[in-house]
């Protein structure tokens, strides 16, 4: 990842970051923490297969291209399928960018159909790539970047948005700027 695009591979690490506070925040164990973080490390591992022209464009992608992008989740899973990884961490890589009320891909899951670590992760996900810059926009500060998590009611996990409320003020406290790119 880290030679294919550094601004993927930044966005992986940050999102990882994240999943690792989250879960200390959510007091997990150290197995459920490290299946966590590493599902978030792997999340958009299938963006190695999207033309970096594509993936870096600095400007909003057409629907083609939106198209394109889609896929890295759906190519991520059959990257990593057969290959070791539990179903959990899997699932997370398929299905990071489904929402609850359906509007998600590439399945359409609704609800319960997505399972929770891929619900942890794409909380993580969604303000990770709020908070960083992007080809396209500047970085959502940080203290506005929650509440877009907020306004993001019956597509992410309510619980899970007010249980990420700690880990956002932790970071804000750090005072740590993120200057990578991209992700969509
Ligand atoms: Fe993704
Ligand atoms: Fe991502």
């Amino acid at each position: 990842m880290r030679r294919f695009d550094d601004a993927t591979h930044q966005h992986c690490l940050l999102v990882a970051g994240l999943a690792a506070a989250f879960g200390g925040s959510l007091g997990f164990g150290p197995a459920d923490r490290h299946r966590l973080t590493r599902a978030a490390l792997l999340h958009d591992v299938g963006k190695i297969k999207i033309p970096p022209a594509i993936l870096n464009k600095p400007g909003k992608l057409d629907a083609e291209e939106t198209a394109l992008m889609r896929t890295h989740a759906a190519l991520g899973y059959a990257m990593l399928g057969g290959n070791g990884f539990d179903d959990e961490i899997l699932a997370v890589v398929r299905s990071h960018h489904e929402m609850l009320d359906g509007s998600g891909y590439p399945d359409g899951l609704v609800g319960h159909k997505i399972p929770d670590l891929v619900r942890l992760v794409t909380v993580c996900d969604v303000y990770g790539a709020l908070i960083e810059r992007r080809p396209y926009r500047a970085p959502v500060p940080a203290e506005n970047a929650y509440e877009t998590l907020r306004g993001m009611t019956g597509r992410l996990d309510a619980h899970l948005v007010s249980a990420f409320k700690p880990v956002t003020d932790a970071f804000l406290l750090s005072n740590i700027s993120v200057l990578t790119a991209e992700t969509r």
